[in-house]
């Protein structure tokens, strides 16, 4: 496979860097081909100056994505989602013209699993402070499959991308050896599956679940309006 790393993390020293070197290891021993991009060490510009301009920077990560079968997106949760040079790249990157904005013969537009980006895959992995049964579906921190959505749905999705269920390494600030090693290796074997991996089965816009308005049908989860209910 061709994978696009997006690391985002400002330490080397990090439990963050120290996984993903892991999971470049991993891709190399598995024979995958990858490029990465490191937002700080490239010292990437999060800022939008203008919106949609094809500014070289943004160009070359384009070019790495249209490379690129597989993204995968690492970063630390911070504030419920994802550091601000990692939304910046996102908001550069993914432009009209580029990420979105792509009508079929009749004028529809093509989202949410139909789009520029269709045929692709996508993974967060992230670390959570928070231990799991607080960023569980009743837990204080709020549902971390939830608090994802705006980038599972709103963005890979959104663009065609099938969002692989995440890679997550929860109580992140309190790793021990033998923690870090068994989050290396769920990593490790998370990369082994990528080919394989089910994604989350997110209703297509376009594929008769939603309404003229954009509406989910009243009979599909039925009563409910919880996030979830965009799931098949
Ligand atoms: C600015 C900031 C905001 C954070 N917000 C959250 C949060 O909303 N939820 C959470 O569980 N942990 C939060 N944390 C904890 C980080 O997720 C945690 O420190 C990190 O995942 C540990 O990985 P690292 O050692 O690679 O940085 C936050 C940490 C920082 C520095």
């Amino acid at each position: 496979m061709k994978v696009l790393w997006l690391f985002a993390h400002p330490e080397p020293a990090s439990l963050n860097a120290a996984l993903r070197d892991e999971g470049l290891r991993a891709l190399r021993e598995l024979g995958h081909e990858y490029v990465q991009s490191d937002l700080y060490e490239m010292k990437w510009d999060p800022i939008v100056r203008e919106i949609a301009s094809f500014d070289p920077d943004v160009v070359a990560e384009q070019e790495k994505i249209s490379w690129a079968d597989t993204l995968v997106v690492q970063f630390p949760l911070w504030w419920y989602g994802m550091p601000a040079i990692l939304k910046g790249w996102f908001d550069r990157v993914f432009v009209k013209g580029f990420g979105y904005g792509l009508k079929d013969e009749n004028g529809r537009v093509l989202r949410y699993g139909e789009g520029m980006l269709a045929g692709k895959r996508a993974m967060i992995v992230t670390t959570a402070g928070g231990r799991a049964s607080s960023l569980g579906p009743r837990g204080v921190n709020g549902n971390l499959e939830q608090l994802l959505f705006p980038l599972q749905h709103g963005t890979f999705w959104y663009t065609g991308m099938a969002a692989l269920p995440p890679f997550v390494v929860y109580s992140a600030d309190r790793t021990d050896a033998a923690e870090f090693t068994a989050a290396a290796s769920g990593l490790r074997e998370r990369l082994a599956r990528l080919e394989t991996t089910e994604p989350i089965p997110y209703r297509a816009q376009n594929g008769g679940d939603y309404d003229s308005d954009l509406v989910l049908l009243p009979h599909l989860a039925a009563g409910r309006t919880d996030l979830d209910v965009h799931q098949r």
